[in-house]
């Protein structure tokens, strides 16, 4: 195949690890110096889809996504689709009967194996040690550090379609930071299904500097950074996290490096610790609890953001009572709620799904509300504060959208004949004036 200026198109589904690998592949294609992303699909001559498989929903729209594409395969015959993802790794041949279209598909525990599939797909000679490129100029970048969970909830997939935890070297780490940094990235979102478990791997012989020590822990490396590249201007932030392996050390380099965001997303699940037995979550409420209060006593200002499930089987009228209970005690600033969805091959589905679907919506709905008027309350607290804000995005003529440390969102409206400098990528301080929905309100004049 002819590869000058061929156009890739992105389309990614699930969680930040995806967004990460989807533009790390296109990276390898690009560095190989013959193709472009595009945000039009009909132009597209390569369509890289990453799947996610975490509940079925997700699982129906990368299908529906990919069954669309059949027509423009007819249309284009040169047109190459590739399928990645935790649902390619699940079902690889299950896809690739209802979509024999598919040219590549391959799984998070394949993805080794990419750049020479790509290099025998596309006749090109593809580099493996290529450069973040952010690709998207984005002001805030993900950085994976770990991949994988050795955790096994019993209700989820992540670990068959992410295998046990695999850690990046230090050195690497380091040097996509410095490379994210020096094109004027602002904000480093470090990245793992577990990324407080990271510990670094044994290193090999050639790596010499200070900071390639063994058996760097995550708050070890965490201050590492900030130590490092103390002279940028620029927020860290880490996602996503287990009680367990939250540790005082690590709410301690938090607490003494202010550009370490305010900000920790600390899934509890359930409120019930029956069910949370049954979900293999290691912890109990009560040892959930201590950690928020061991957190919130160290860093007032920080806002807890979680994930919780409702339908588990077997979860009866008072467990789900208990979880209502544990979110009106612990106010998290928001939370994602999940309708649980067995996913074939866990633990959990072995068990009946018994929770009757109407009862899981109108859990799903009770307790979705109950944490929005949470979120909502907690919102209005900032009204009057001044803050700091990153500047992500610009709507329109007059309006941006940014964050603050404690990762809270908002829109500042700046009139017609404003004197204020103010651009993406840039940090400013503003005075939160009000709030609509989910975000904070700013004006500038
Ligand atoms: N590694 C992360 C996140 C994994 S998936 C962690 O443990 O925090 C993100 C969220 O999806 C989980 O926290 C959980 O709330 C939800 N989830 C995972 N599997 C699910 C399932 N089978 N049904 C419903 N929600 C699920
Ligand atoms: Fe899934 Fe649990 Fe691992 Fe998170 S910690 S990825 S919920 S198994
Ligand atoms: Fe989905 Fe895989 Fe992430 S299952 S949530 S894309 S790790």
């Amino acid at each position: 195949m002819n590869t000058q200026h061929y156009k890739i198109y992105l389309q990614t589904f699930g969680c930040q690890m995806n967004v990460a690998d989807s533009e790390y592949v296109a990276s390898l294609l690009i560095t190989s110096g013959n193709f472009q992303i595009t945000n039009q699909l009909n132009k597209a001559d390569v369509i890289i889809i990453n799947t996610c498989s975490v509940r079925q929903h997700a699982e129906d729209r990368a299908s529906s996504f990919i069954g669309r594409l059949k027509k423009l395969k007819i249309k284009n015959k040169d047109l190459k689709i590739i399928v990645l993802g935790c649902f390619a790794q699940r079902a690889k041949f299950e896809l690739q009967k209802k979509f024999p279209f598919i040219d590549i598909i391959a799984g998070p525990l394949e993805y080794e194996y990419l750049p020479e599939i790509l290099q025998n797909t596309f006749s090109i000679n593809i580099s493996k040690n290529s450069q973040h490129l952010n690709l998207f100029n984005k002001v805030s970048v993900f950085v994976p550090i770990m991949t994988g969970c050795n955790n096994f909830c019993s209700y989820c997939i992540v670990p068959y379609v992410r295998g046990t935890e695999k850690y990046r070297n230090i050195k690497e780490i380091l040097s996509e930071i410095k490379v994210l940094l020096d094109k004027g990235v602002k904000e480093i979102i470090l990245i793992g299904q577990n990324v407080n478990s990271y510990k670094s791997p044994n290193l090999d012989h050639e790596l010499t500097t200070e900071a390639t020590n063994q058996n760097i822990n995550f708050a070890q490396l965490l201050e590492m950074i900030v130590n490092l590249y103390s002279s940028y201007k620029f927020w860290i932030r880490f996602l996503t996290n287990h009680p367990k392996d939250i540790s005082y050390d690590i709410i301690k380099v938090i607490k003494d490096y202010s550009n370490i965001s305010r900000h920790i997303h600390l899934p509890l699940q359930s409120g019930s610790n029956r069910i949370l037995q049954l979900m293999n979550r290691n912890y109990t409420v009560e040892k959930y609890k201590e950690i928020i209060q061991m957190i919130r006593q160290e860093i007032p200002e920080i806002s807890i953001t979680t994930d919780l499930i409702v339908g588990f089987p077997t979860e009866k009228e008072e467990d789900f009572e208990s979880t209502l209970q544990i979110v009106k005690e612990l106010q998290f600033d928001s939370a994602f709620v999940f309708k649980y969805s067995p996913r074939k091959g866990t633990k959990a589905a072995e068990l009946l799904d018994n929770v009757p679907k109407e009862v899981k919506e109108k859990r799903h709905f009770k307790l979705l509300k109950l944490c929005e008027e949470i979120s909502y309350k907690k919102n209005l607290k900032y009204i009057g504060t001044t803050q700091e804000v990153l500047i992500e995005l610009q709507k329109d003529k007059n309006t941006f959208i940014g964050k603050n440390i404690t990762n809270k969102t908002i829109q500042i409206t700046i009139n017609d004949n404003s004197k204020s400098n103010i651009n993406i990528g840039k940090f400013i301080t503003t005075k939160i004036c009000d709030i609509k929905n989910h975000l904070l309100i700013s004006k500038l004049s």
